[in-house]
């Protein structure tokens, strides 16, 4: 595991859009090979997704060769629903870059027969290649997408029936009123996200420190899910130094000092060949 703490949200975004950016930049595509990348909502994407859109109308990002695949989104929420992550993604980023509709893949939360939803998104994960970067946010249960304390740490895309906890934190976007967030989502699974051959995870804020402390110094555990990226061959943690606030002075040291001594080589930061030496 590698972590990147930076000195705030700002910064964070900035480095988390020009990884997502260099690693689309380096991919080979053709017609049928796309760059596969894996997409959170919630409010700690928000700037790097600002950036993205920046980035894209500097003329240093297309979207043309990627297809996206979002972790999660409610059930029974219609679409159109200003609150449902497929509103949530049109305007954050997919409508200010140049992907190509089709090639966006959200879970449809209304669908007749969840279960076959569930499967069917797996499956077209598999024929898309696999998901070559998975970029996620952590929530304050230690959650990763909507895989709630005590999900399977072999779970696959299902619905998962939400904790209170979570619908209390998505209650700013439902009038302040957790009753009105919905009970269940779809969401991938832990196994659909260590699949991948990259996770990024963005986690930033106090309010997110103990659950940074639990998945990076604490055991791998289903109460704390994003514990698993401790087994991620290439996982790494962009934070601010907000949220490192639980971890000891040691762990930040430690992978502060990773950086600084691979920064002082001259390694580019951004590059895969640099996780091999972290
Ligand atoms: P947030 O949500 O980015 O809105 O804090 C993260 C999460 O719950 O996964």
């Amino acid at each position: 595991m590698r972590i990147v703490i930076l000195p705030d949200y700002d910064r964070m975004s900035h480095w988390a859009a020009e990884y997502i950016t260099r690693r689309i930049q380096q991919f080979p595509t053709s017609a049928d090979r796309l760059f596969t990348l894996g997409l959170p909502t919630g409010g700690t994407p928000l700037k790097t997704y600002e950036y993205l859109a920046q980035f894209y109308r500097d003329g240093r990002v297309s979207f043309r060769g990627v297809s996206t695949f979002n972790m999660d989104e409610y059930v029974g929420l219609p679409e159109q629903h200003p609150q449902s992550y497929h509103t949530f993604m049109n305007e954050k980023l997919f409508s200010h870059v140049d992907i190509n509709s089709d090639n966006v893949h959200i879970p449809d939360g209304n669908a007749e027969n969840l279960q076959r939803e569930c499967a069917a998104y797996e499956r077209v994960i598999v024929e898309r290649g696999g998901i070559r970067l998975f970029v996620g946010g952590l929530g304050h249960d230690g959650h990763v997408a909507f895989n709630e304390p005590g999900s399977s740490l072999q779970s696959r895309t299902r619905v998962k029936t939400l904790t209170m906890e979570t619908r209390r934190a998505n209650a700013r976007f439902f009038d302040n009123d957790a009753k009105s967030v919905p009970k269940q989502a779809i969401t991938v699974g832990l196994a659909t996200l260590m699949d991948a051959d990259e996770v990024l995870l963005l986690v930033s804020g106090d309010a997110k420190a103990r659950a940074l402390r639990k998945i990076v110094e604490d055991g791998i555990n289903h109460m704390w899910t994003g514990s698993i990226l401790q087994m991620h061959r290439r996982a790494v943690i962009v934070c601010d130094e907000a949220a490192t606030a639980a971890l000891s002075t040691s762990t930040v040291k430690y992978f502060k000092d990773i950086e600084d001594s691979l920064s002082e080589a001259g390694a580019d930061p951004y590059s895969s060949a640099y996780e091999d030496f972290a």
